[in-house]
């Protein structure tokens, strides 16, 4: 069919006096709905469950945002069961009809845009500058997702005298999306409704600390108009109901952005074919990374200082785009590593919530203290150039740079997800790319330099899903950098770009004598 051209969504411009009063009424308005219960949706219907668990701001942890319901393997079983009753009609719903659910989505994102990035603000701890851009990318998957199925819907035609051969896409059946917190709209978006539109019956995972956004988005695609039994919210214990529906015969697609350890054991318990199962399921799974950034003796260092500081912190680093090395050529090493540090020091932190804030809190107690491990390993390892003061109350770990380590050091090597920063001292350019290539991942990379023949070779050789040039490494734009990676940090190609739905869908080829 004929697509409709896609358009980004834009951002809130926080320059705007009324869009920053907007923000400051969505977050009172959120706040005075905290502590809800929020259950499943099963099969059109909202279930009790006996569990129940505390979601809370990480700013300020006694600050519950929900009870999540978490699922029992009983009503896993009776969602799967539903998504397969609901598979034949949903298979049969024409694609625009499809897409226009998407679409409607998009609208009432858009129409709930202020109040959805206060949600994910408190529930998540990030700054309401990125929850906004998180919503904008929600509403672009949604639209994106709806035009490439229209793209897609035709297939093609590969006649000869004498035969005509049609090549064709159809779903795959039952999809399990288990969607992570730390971009708890945007991707459990992305995922879900690039299922839901290829025609998929498609059941909804969050991660347990971002389980009340996912029901955001749940409440969303129900008023959009999704059919009972075709999309569900099964929030629960990734170990116990995530693993479950991951094995089960009735399962066709898995769709899982979290860390490395999880998605590979997902990756293996989907290749297992159960006893009655009767066909092979697709596992997609975008996993973690060790960004790093080279900046060359050319760079424009204010450029890259900024640049660093950005991709490295923002978040608190807790993007599988963050960077986390940076990797300096000797003779601009020291001026670099001066103004990183003073940089750095200069941060805001607080409360994702306070405008002023420039780094916020990590995730939970876990987090923190995984991190602060990380943190401790270090100093054995390196010299710690920056530590800073942070609130006593909520989730908080300092922005921390690293000076003069080793690339094979643990900081230089584990995936630490969090605002931990290695720089390392390169002597050449060659050097400078064996150490960005010296790691198990391939996600983003980042090059500063001004020396044409660096580009060149950075473009071919440095190993990354995403690599960019004089710019920051994180906020890829859905349709315009099309994002993921490979070696270990993932399988399956990129979301919000050309190939991402062809994952969720089974080709057929028709061949008629004539
Ligand atoms: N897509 C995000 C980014 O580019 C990471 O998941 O930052």
């Amino acid at each position: 069919g004929a697509s409709l051209p896609f358009a980004n969504a834009p951002d809130t411009d926080y320059a705007q006096a009324d869009a920053r009063e907007k923000a400051q009424t969505a977050l009172q308005q959120v706040r005075q709905q905290l502590g809800k219960t929020y259950y499943p949706f099963i099969n059109g219907d909202y279930q009790p469950t006996t569990e129940t668990v505390d979601s809370v701001n990480p700013s300020n942890p006694s600050e519950i945002i929900g009870k999540v319901g978490l699922l029992s393997i009983d009503q896993a079983e009776t969602a799967l069961n539903a998504a397969k009753a609901a598979f034949p009609g949903w298979r049969r719903t024409p694609v625009k009809q499809r897409a226009d659910i998407l679409r409607q989505a998009a609208e009432l994102m858009e129409g709930r845009r202020e109040e959805l990035s206060a949600w994910i603000c408190l529930e998540v701890g990030k700054a309401l500058r990125e929850a906004d851009g998180e919503v904008s990318e929600a509403i672009d998957f949604c639209r994106y997702y709806a035009s490439e199925m229209e793209r897609l819907e035709g297939g093609y035609i590969y006649d000869v005298a004498g035969e005509t051969n049609r090549y064709v896409y159809q779903p795959r059946g039952i999809a399990v999306v288990i969607s992570p917190w730390n971009f708890p709209l945007a991707i459990a978006t992305g995922m879900t409704v690039a299922a839901l539109v290829a025609g998929n019956c498609t059941l909804l995972k969050p991660a347990e600390t971002s389980s009340v956004i996912a029901a955001k988005l749940a409440e969303i695609l129900v008023e959009a108009g999704i059919p009972k039994g075709v999309f569900q919210y099964v929030p629960g214990k990734g170990s116990q109901v995530g693993a479950y529906m991951v094995k089960h015969p009735d399962t066709h697609l898995i769709a899982f952005t979290g860390s490395q350890e999880v998605g590979c054991r997902i990756y293996a318990d989907a290749a297992i074919v159960q006893p009655s199962q009767t066909h092979l399921k697709r596992v997609i799974a975008e996993m973690g990374g060790k960004n790093g950034i080279i900046v060359d003796e050319s760079a424009d260092l204010d450029q890259a200082v900024a640049g660093v500081v950005k991709s490295a912190f923002g978040y608190s680093g807790q993007k599988c785009s963050a960077c986390s090395r940076v990797i300096v050529l000797d003779p601009i090493y020291n001026t670099f590593v001066e103004r990183l540090i003073e940089a750095t020091r200069s941060l805001n932190i607080g409360a994702a919530e306070l405008p002023s804030t420039q780094v916020g809190p990590v995730i939970d107690a876990t987090a923190r203290n995984r991190i602060q491990d990380y943190i401790e390993k270090g100093r054995q390892e390196a010299e710690i150039a920056v530590e800073c003061e942070v609130p006593e109350t909520g989730y908080f770990v300092s922005p921390t740079i690293f000076t003069n380590v080793s690339p094979d050091a643990k900081i230089a090597q584990a995936e630490i997800f969090g605002p931990v920063v290695a720089v390392i001292r390169v002597k050449d350019f060659p050097d400078a790319l064996a150490v960005a290539n010296g790691t198990k991942y391939a996600l983003t990379g980042g090059l500063y330099s001004r020396t044409p023949s660096h580009i060149d070779q950075a473009s071919t050789e440095f190993e990354v899903g995403n690599l960019y040039i004089n710019r920051t490494i994180t906020g890829a734009i859905v349709s315009r950098q099309p994002f993921g990676g490979f070696k270990l940090s993932g399988v399956g190609s990129k979301a919000g770009g050309p190939d991402y739905l062809l994952q969720f869908l089974e080709p057929r080829t028709i061949t008629e004598n004539i």
